[in-house]
């Protein structure tokens, strides 16, 4: 009963940001992601009769008492769903820097969902564990299949699940994680999502929604990298729009985070293509293209409010190993 999984973070170009259903982490829109090749949780899970509760290591530490119910909850759907009582132990590992302030809920509810199923001894099929993933971290439910993909948000449990709408190979679009903190951020996206319902703009974004999405995946069909650009700029600003107009107001971005948005806005200026997003933290995500990630990736090192890069390709979804 014991099983091995690998899944990558992802990046959303168009975001999940507020809950309908949050006992069932389903949202008001549809998203749309890339997985991301370097940002990698590795996640060993074994169900045992001998032990007494479930034993979780992160990077071979221990977690708060908040992620480790977390987790147990998790396990607790996959035990119930098995229908086995035994308790587990995880080991876990991610390959970025665990104070990178990159979101690990998505590796990590992906990993979790496949290896703990998989040990289990359940075998669901791509949809129903992009919709068991989705129970422990909403985005995490994008990171099971390859490449892009969108999640449709679904009616139901069973319904709210996403899909690959491109392969890994599809478009050589890279994502240069400049990382500007490493601070674990004071809101959670949790209470993000919560507190979005109660911003002026929530509503607006909804309205604009349709025909952004579709745009977005028009500009992915026909590979219009400028319109690509344009949109996912627009969308990681509202959402932070979303975030700074909730009552109380939380600001997840700081000073450096514009430093960089200015730099890519004089880059371009000047004829090299970047854009940016961010999702609820200050860390920038650099989308270029291959051909221009060597330049960008050293114009980036240079701003002297970055720490540290992190490059990613798209990558698989989750898979054992
Ligand atoms: C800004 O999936 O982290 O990254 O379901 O509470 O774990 P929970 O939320 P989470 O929210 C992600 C928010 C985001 C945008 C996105 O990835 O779509």
């Amino acid at each position: 009963m014991k099983a091995k999984a690998v899944s990558s973070a992802n990046i959303a170009f168009i975001k999940f940001w507020g809950k309908k259903v949050p006992s069932l982490n389903i949202p008001f829109n549809n998203s749309i992601s890339m997985n991301l090749s370097n940002c990698l949780t590795k996640t060993t899970v074994e169900f045992r009769p001998d032990l007494k509760k479930d034993m979780v290591l992160v990077n071979k530490k221990t977690m708060s008492s908040d992620s480790y119910q977390r987790v147990v909850r998790f396990l607790n759907i996959i035990r119930k769903m098995a229908r086995i009582n035994y308790k587990a132990k995880v080991y876990t590992q991610n390959n970025f820097p665990s104070d990178a302030g990159i979101a690990s809920s998505a590796s990590g509810f992906s990993a979790l969902a496949l290896a703990a199923s998989t040990a289990a001894g359940l075998k669901l099929n791509k949809n129903r564990l992009s919709a068991l993933a989705r129970l422990g971290s909403g985005s995490a439910c994008r990171s099971i299949p390859d490449g892009f993909s969108e999640w449709r948000k679904g009616k139901s449990d069973e319904s709210s699940y996403a899909r690959e709408i491109f392969p890994v190979n599809y478009w050589d679009l890279c994502d240069i994680v400049a990382v500007v903190s490493s601070e674990r951020k004071k809101k959670s996206s949790g209470e993000g999502h919560e507190a979005a319902l109660t911003s002026p703009y929530f509503k607006e974004r909804q309205k604009q929604l349709p025909k952004r999405i579709t745009d977005f995946k028009m500009a992915l069909q026909k590979k219009d990298f400028e319109l690509l650009g344009k949109l996912i700029e627009e969308e990681a600003i509202d959402l932070h729009l979303i975030a700074m107009s909730s009552k109380p107001p939380i600001f997840y971005l700081n000073n450096h985070t514009f430093e960089v948005i200015e730099s890519l806005r004089a880059w371009r200026e000047k004829g090299l293509q970047a854009y940016f997003t961010m999702d609820a933290g200050p860390n920038v995500h650099v989308i270029c293209r291959e051909k221009d990630v060597v330049k960008v990736n050293s114009k980036l090192k240079k701003i002297p409010g970055v720490n540290f890069t992190i490059v990613n390709y798209a990558a698989l979804g989750t898979r054992l190993i």
